[in-house]
């Protein structure tokens, strides 16, 4: 019988527990920082959509999943941490992300305004700007294709013709003493054809009646109720008699605003608008930003953008400093449901530390944050219509904010993630992915009884080596796979120094992030050029506007996960899992350790699908940077047609053979400098595979072996040629 992988890891619980769906839920929060250390601050942020009365308490999360891919769902009350009693009311959420000033005025007989836009989704209606004032109001509106100036009560259409998707036009907005005149210009595109009906310039003039103005609100993607536009805008510009007001974007692409060229206004850019983006005057010559800033001159407004959902914080706390370092939850349980707000704290920065630290990809968690997948279909994963109460909160709430895996309706890929939102899936059990499947990795080191500490890769890029120092041994989470440049830099270093590291997850390394410390609590990412991807940077897009870095995968920025964990992404499929097979050279070789009390040639062969190899692969290649002196201990071939080599991997249409040698997931243990080490299974499904029989099995069996190994100071030796 096949077993689908997503079907255990998703449907599982909800089918296993009543023929009745759940009610829906009603609870949801966030918090702030995601990470602390013992002795700091952390605050919980809750919400429901119905007023309800509930107890918050704090737990330590000692394993997330309830369903049989790991040992049991295990949590315990923060000691000398009582409950508190809290009345939960609605919060909202309001997204879409536009730019706001305000000027002041005094009843100017002249007002005008000039800027760039491009419409990226005329089939919904947005305002495209709007002043406004205590006395009158100006908006710039698309109601559907055409262009409209909304003056005080009187709509004026300002073009005959339509606007066409995603063309630059040219507006200028003059209103002079109850004549108003607009003039259109439509931006000449490298088409002639489709210049034939949209070329040139419409001007237009109307009488109306006078709007006085005192102090000026001037938005640009936004109304003066609130009313949102997806779009780019370049080069605005502000006329109020004789003071003009001008903006450009083409410097510091990180800021959270933007100062007027002759000073004195501020326009602020809220929840997060997209900038390193192609202005009107990109010609195609250049391909990165820095190199000529001017043709990035524009911002893309989006009306589902959600970098903060600014809640009142509705519970502060201090963590206590004997707290030990673990993963811990905001536990809301009331009339309307219980809701977990998952935190990291690490020691406190006097105290002791472990050998050992479990590195929570938090940059996974946010890439993947509110994805729609499982909801909507990928190309890789079917719409389900069995889920989870979590997942069903996403179909119903699109104000959440889309993550790294979606594109906005434009068509657009969402470049920027925030965990300053409420996320459903970063919960225990709520997802199958990345946050359940690593506490099931803690499960497992709690009952190895090793001692160890929870690290998040955000402090890693914040602190780069130090967030490391104090470890012999890192063990990572099961999908590790968005990396920024300083993250790896530390990663790196902390190698150099005689780190071990134990990749038990798969795809990992993959995707370069940036942050940006204007905007905390979020990522950059651009899925430029190649790899698995649910969308594709745009047009001269490839290059993060935080920090300038070329985007895409690390492969092809060279530093492949190859030279680090000594495999790199393989191939991918969700249907079932299957075995590792022991290398016939490993018993004879320097890694026959890791294989101590494992009798059989088959290793991982049941579990979560079906196997320990599955979802995402990685295999062993000397030719992406794979070191030489690498050990295979084991290697799974035995997939199903399902599993399919990844994107990267071939140049055209081509069939693959069968069996594909791409396809395979390579366990490998080398040595590092300084004595240490790196053991590596290159399976996802890893940890699925790890809890079965009460942790009496081979999975578990090799997992032990690495880690005593590896916490032992006993030097590795440099290895003969
Ligand atoms: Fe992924």
């Amino acid at each position: 019988m096949t077993r689908q992988i997503l079907s255990q890891l998703f449907d599982l619980h909800q089918t296993s527990m009543s023929d009745t769906s759940p009610p829906a839920k009603l609870v949801t929060g966030y918090c702030e920082p995601l990470s602390v250390r013992a002795g700091e601050q952390v605050q919980w942020f809750g919400s429901s959509h119905a007023a309800t009365n509930g107890v918050l308490d704090v737990v330590r999360l000692e394993c997330g999943d309830p369903t049989r891919s790991g040992p049991g769902f295990l949590e315990h009350p923060l000691r000398d941490h009582p409950a508190v009693d809290i009345e939960l009311t609605e919060q909202p959420l309001i997204p879409g992300s536009f730019a706001e000033v305000t000027v002041p005025a005094d009843n100017p007989r002249r007002v005008a305004m000039r800027f760039w836009f491009q419409p990226t989704l005329l089939k919904r209606d947005g305002v495209i700007a709007s002043l406004r004032s205590a006395t009158g109001a100006i908006e710039i509106t698309n109601r559907g294709e055409y262009l409209y100036a909304q003056v005080g009560s009187t709509e004026l259409l300002l073009r005959d013709r339509s606007l066409e998707r995603n063309r630059w036009y040219f507006l200028d907005l003059d209103l002079d003493e109850g004549r108003l005149t607009a003039t259109v210009t439509a931006q000449r595109s490298p088409s002639p054809a489709r210049d034939l009906l949209q070329a040139g310039e419409d001007s237009k003039e109307w009488a109306v009646t006078d709007v006085t103005f005192d102090e000026v609100l001037f938005r640009l993607a936004a109304g003066v109720d609130g009313a949102r536009w997806d779009g780019r805008i370049a080069e605005p510009e502000l006329v109020l008699d004789g003071d003009s007001y001008r903006w450009s974007f083409v410097a510091d692409m990180e800021s959270t605003s933007v100062a007027s060229e002759n000073g004195g206004a501020d326009l602020t850019l809220h929840q997060l608008p997209t900038r390193g983006v192609t202005g009107p005057h990109w010609t195609g010559d250049h391909q990165r930003w820095s190199d000529d800033p001017h043709q990035w001159n524009a911002i893309h407004f989006h009306h589902d953008d959600l970098y903060d959902a600014g809640w009142h914080p509705t519970f502060t706390m201090v963590v206590p400093h004997d707290a030990p370092s673990g993963i811990y939850c905001f536990r809301y349980q009331g009339d309307a449901g219980t809701d977990r707000v998952p935190f990291f704290v690490r020691p406190a920065v006097d105290a002791p530390h472990s050998d050992v630290a479990l590195l929570m990809p938090t940059c996974t968690y946010m890439a993947y944050a509110n994805h729609r997948m499982l909801i909507e279909g990928a190309d890789f994963v079917g719409a389900r219509s069995n889920l989870r109460p979590e997942h069903r909160y996403l179909a119903e709430h699109r104000e959440v904010g889309l993550s790294h895996y979606e594109k906005h309706p434009d068509g657009s890929g969402v470049m920027f993630s925030s965990r300053r939102r409420p996320v459903l899936q970063l919960r225990p059990g709520a997802d199958g992915w990345n946050f359940t499947p690593d506490t099931d990795l803690n499960a497992f080191l709690t009952h190895l009884e090793v001692g160890h500490d929870i690290v998040t890769d955000e402090d890693l890029h914040h602190e780069g080596v130090a967030a490391f120092a104090p470890y012999r041994v890192i063990v990572t989470g099961t999908h590790p796979e968005y990396w920024s440049t300083s993250m790896l830099d530390a990663l790196e270093e902390w190698q150099r120094n005689g780190g071990r590291l134990m990749y038990l997850g798969g795809n990992g390394f993959y995707w370069r992030v940036s942050f940006s410390d204007s905007w905390p609590g979020a990522i950059e990412l651009r899925r430029s050029e190649d790899g698995v991807r649910n969308w594709q940077t745009g047009d001269g897009e490839s290059y993060h506007a935080w920090g300038g870095e070329y985007g895409g995968l690390w492969r092809r920025n060279g530093r492949s996960p190859n030279q680090l964990v000594g495999i790199g992404f393989a191939a991918q499929g969700f249907e079932r899992a299957t075995y590792f097979e022991r290398d016939p050279d490993v018993l004879g070789s320097r890694a026959a350790w890791i294989l101590d009390g494992v009798e059989e040639e088959h290793i991982g062969t049941s579990g979560l699908g079906g196997g320990a190899a599955g979802q995402e692969v990685d295999r062993y290649d000397p030719k992406l940077g794979s070191p030489s002196h690498a050990v295979i201990v084991a290697s799974a071939v035995a997939f199903g047609p399902d599993m399919l080599r990844t994107k990267e991997e071939f140049e055209g249409t081509v069939a693959f053979p069968t069996p594909d040698p791409f396809v395979r997931a390579d366990m490998v243990f080398f040595e590092t400098p300084q004595g240490g080490a790196v053991f590596s299974v290159g399976s996802i499904s890893w940890f699925g595979a790890l809890a079965r029989n009460g942790y009496d099995n081979d999975v578990a069996r090799i997992t032990e072996n690495v880690l005593r190994r590896f916490l032992d100071p006993m030097p590795f030796e440099v290895p003969a040629e």
